[in-house]
């Protein structure tokens, strides 16, 4: 008897919010409390690779995370996406006219790394669980869409769902109870607006701090700042920024990605206590930005910085204004070494660590 492994191998990229999702009004399904709109990155510099084989030889679904296997009986978020996709899968197989190879039953082996060092302090969840859902998208043969494949990486965390698509891409908390219409949509595809990069700045690799999901716990239960955030803020904010995507406004785009990025660590403080995530160095390179902006000779902003969960930057700027940028940054933070493994610059985005 031959034995049957069929296997897949897909990859997902990072994706960096501009307006952030901080917040969940259910935290079983991952339900937020606002909408959020995120910036796809490019796959050649950062992404997360998933195979996964499927057997019913395998005795029990298991991880390897980075060449480590790691313990995945508690992982709730890794079998919500499992129990989904199979179930997808199930009916997949009962409605159809011929006998289908019943992969819903065989156990999985997931084989996951990232292809940036995760000591690099950059969050890698969102491309992980991204990964995971598409790949094993794939390994059924599902026709589900992409935003319906969004809704379950959301359940495996929540700013995965904005990594299935490409370009600029929000987030949609919805209405109801279930879940069901709590997924992504792609605003304009990574065409749309090739001027605009990323520069990501390490200031700090070290993996420490608050978890987001016990941060967004704390935040949802004690600040009085998140609620005007999520009432009066958001919805906004959401409207301005699709209409500056759409217009390839920076102007516009480059305002609210820094307010954003800035009311989220405020809210980060009201929390009580309060959570700390950006250190002197990354408040030392707000200041440069606006510093720089202010050079501006048309009074027209030349770059944004947006923070998440941590102390290192994420510049947003037009591709002509990089090349000054990091020569601003190397001037002020002599110590900055910029690491371009795919000697991608100028033209790709540029990790830089040891600021
Ligand atoms: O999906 P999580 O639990 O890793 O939370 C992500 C939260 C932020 O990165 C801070 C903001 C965002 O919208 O990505």
């Amino acid at each position: 008897n031959a034995i049957m492994v069929k296997v897949v191998t897909c990859t997902a990229p990072v994706n960096i919010a501009v307006i952030k999702y901080w917040g969940k009004r259910n935290a079983a399904l991952i339900l937020p409390t606002n909408d959020s709109l995120s910036v796809t990155l490019s796959q050649d510099i950062l992404h997360s690779k998933t195979t996964i084989a499927a057997s019913p030889d395998f005795s029990h679904d298991r991880l390897w995370l980075n060449g480590k296997e790691e313990d995945i009986t508690k992982n709730k978020r890794m079998h919500n996406c499992f129990r989904e996709t199979r179930a997808l899968r199930k009916q997949l197989e009962d409605s159809s006219a011929e006998p289908l190879e019943p992969l819903s039953t065989y156990p999985v082996h997931v084989c996951s790394e990232n292809n940036f060092p995760t000591a690099a302090g950059l969050a890698s969840s969102a491309s992980g669980l991204a990964a995971l859902v598409f790949t094993l998208a794939r390994l059924f043969d599902l026709p589900t869409s992409t935003s319906d494949l969004s809704r379950i990486a959301r359940q495996g965390s929540g700013s995965a769902c904005r990594s299935l698509f490409g370009g600029f891409v929000a987030w949609e908390m919805g209405s109801r109870d279930d879940g069901a219409d709590s997924l992504a949509v792609q605003v304009a595809p990574e065409t749309h607006w090739p001027e605009l990069q990323a520069l990501i700045c390490v200031v700090d690799d070290a993996k420490k701090g608050t978890s987001s999901t016990e941060g967004m716990q704390n935040t949802v239960a004690t600040s009085p700042l998140l609620q005007h955030r999520i009432r009066d803020v958001v919805p906004e904010r959401m409207r301005d920024m699709k209409k500056a995507i759409l217009d390839r406004d920076f102007q516009t785009f480059a305002e609210i990605t820094m307010r954003d990025s800035n009311q989220f660590h405020a809210v980060c403080l009201d929390t009580f206590p309060p959570i700390f995530y950006l250190n002197d160095v990354s408040r030392a390179i707000i200041r440069l930005i606006h510093e720089y902006n202010a050079t501006s000779p048309d009074g027209r902003l030349k770059a944004a910085y947006t923070y998440d969960a941590g102390p290192n930057a994420v510049i947003y700027a037009p591709k002509q204004n990089m090349k000054e940028i990091i020569h601003l940054i190397t001037r002020y933070f002599p110590g900055a070494d910029f690491v371009d493994p795919y000697n991608f610059f100028p033209e790709g985005e540029v990790v830089g660590s040891n600021l």
